[in-house]
């Protein structure tokens, strides 16, 4: 029944979000090495029936809303169709992209249910984009991105990592570029989730920063009603225009978490920076019924610290690189 995902602390769960595979086209130096990370076997990953199994059991304990991650989620060869199971649940279903593949399957991903879509956009610099995701594909994404709003596939939020020395002078201009085309810019804090472990809290560029960058230009008011949203809002010159900032470092949405994340080799995680998993892949193929996925839902929850720690000296990176667990 509705509402039996609550934790320890009293969060409703209604989110999931699903890893479709681990690939990915491009190599942000954020995220991932140069040579790639070791991927996920493929008798290891979850077949199509095995994930929708999965999430219809997540919507029959209160999930409503399920976003489509990586990797690169469009790298994944049935994707139209996994779109199409998903969105005949009752949930809002959307995507996070790099956007190369969008110019031919915007239009598909919309017609099979796709709600709307978020792409990674961290710069506008043909050679900036270059270095920093080791593939010379910015028109590609570009055009990618033209694809989805000409598809609908709206309202469309632009991701942007702030990067000391890479893009931190580039905030304006993307928000302007965003402004300009009718998208939501959003700015995030790195987090600690690079593959090689290269992160460093005084290099971070922080929310305060950005707010400082964005001042300059634009005169920012607050929206009101953030609710369990990773990203805090401001109207841009009054507005309607929206500029956002995920403080996941220096100011925590933790408190109001609403998230579930399931990996594509089948285990689900309570947090991006869970230590532990709830393996749902075997459960799956030794013949568990539903009320045993429910229970494997439950279990996860169960272990759901109050936050992720980041600073204290406690704070371990989870092993697995951000493209193994999904943004
Ligand atoms: P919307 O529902 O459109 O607001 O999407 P979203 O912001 O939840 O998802 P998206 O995939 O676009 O992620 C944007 C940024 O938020 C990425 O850097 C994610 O890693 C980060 N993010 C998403 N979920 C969480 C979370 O539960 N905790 C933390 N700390 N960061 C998250
Ligand atoms: N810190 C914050 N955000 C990250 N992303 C990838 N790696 C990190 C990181 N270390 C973002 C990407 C993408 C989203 C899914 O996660 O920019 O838009
Ligand atoms: Fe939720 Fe963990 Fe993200 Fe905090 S860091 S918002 S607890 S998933």
């Amino acid at each position: 029944t509705a509402g039996e995902l609550v934790d320890r602390f009293g969060r409703r769960h209604r989110d999931l979000r699903i890893s479709l595979t681990d690939r990915c086209s491009l190599r942000c130096t954020y995220c991932m090495p140069a040579e790639g990370v070791p991927w996920l076997a493929r008798d290891t990953m979850l077949s199509t029936d095995e994930l929708v199994r999965v999430a219809r059991v997540g919507v029959g304990l209160g999930i409503d809303e399920i976003r489509l991650t990586g990797g690169e989620p469009l790298l994944r060869v049935d994707v139209i169709d996994v779109v199409r199971r998903l969105a005949a649940l009752p949930v809002e279903l959307s995507l996070t992209t790099n956007a190369l593949r969008l110019p031919s399957l915007a239009a598909p991903l919309r017609d099979a249910g796709l709600a709307r879509v978020n792409v990674s956009l961290d710069t506008l610099d043909r050679t900036k984009f270059r270095e920093l995701t080791r593939r010379d594909k910015l028109v590609e994404t570009l055009a990618g991105l033209a694809a989805a709003d000409a598809a609908g596939l709206a309202p469309i939020k632009l991701n942007a990592v702030a990067m000391r020395g890479v893009n931190d002078d580039e905030i304006v201009a993307l928000t302007r570029f965003a402004v300009e085309h009718g998208y939501q810019m959003r700015f995030i804090e790195q987090m600690p989730l690079d593959g090689g472990h290269t992160w460093d809290r005084h290099a971070m560029v922080t929310q305060a920063e950005i707010l400082d960058r964005l001042s300059s230009a634009f005169t920012l008011t607050e929206v009101p009603g953030r609710g369990a949203a990773p990203a805090e809002l401001w109207y841009v010159d009054g507005g309607p225009a929206t500029v956002g900032v995920i403080a996941s470092v220096s100011a925590p949405f933790c408190s109001a978490c609403d998230r579930l994340r399931l990996t594509a080799d089948g285990q689900l995680r309570a947090c991006l920076f869970a230590r532990t998993e709830t393996d749902v892949r075997d459960l799956i193929r030794e013949g568990a019924d539903d009320d045993a996925i429910a229970d494997a839902y439950r279990r996860c929850l169960a272990g759901k610290k109050a936050g992720h720690d980041i600073g204290e000296p406690t704070f371990v990176q989870p092993d697995r690189p951000m493209s193994a667990i999904g943004g």
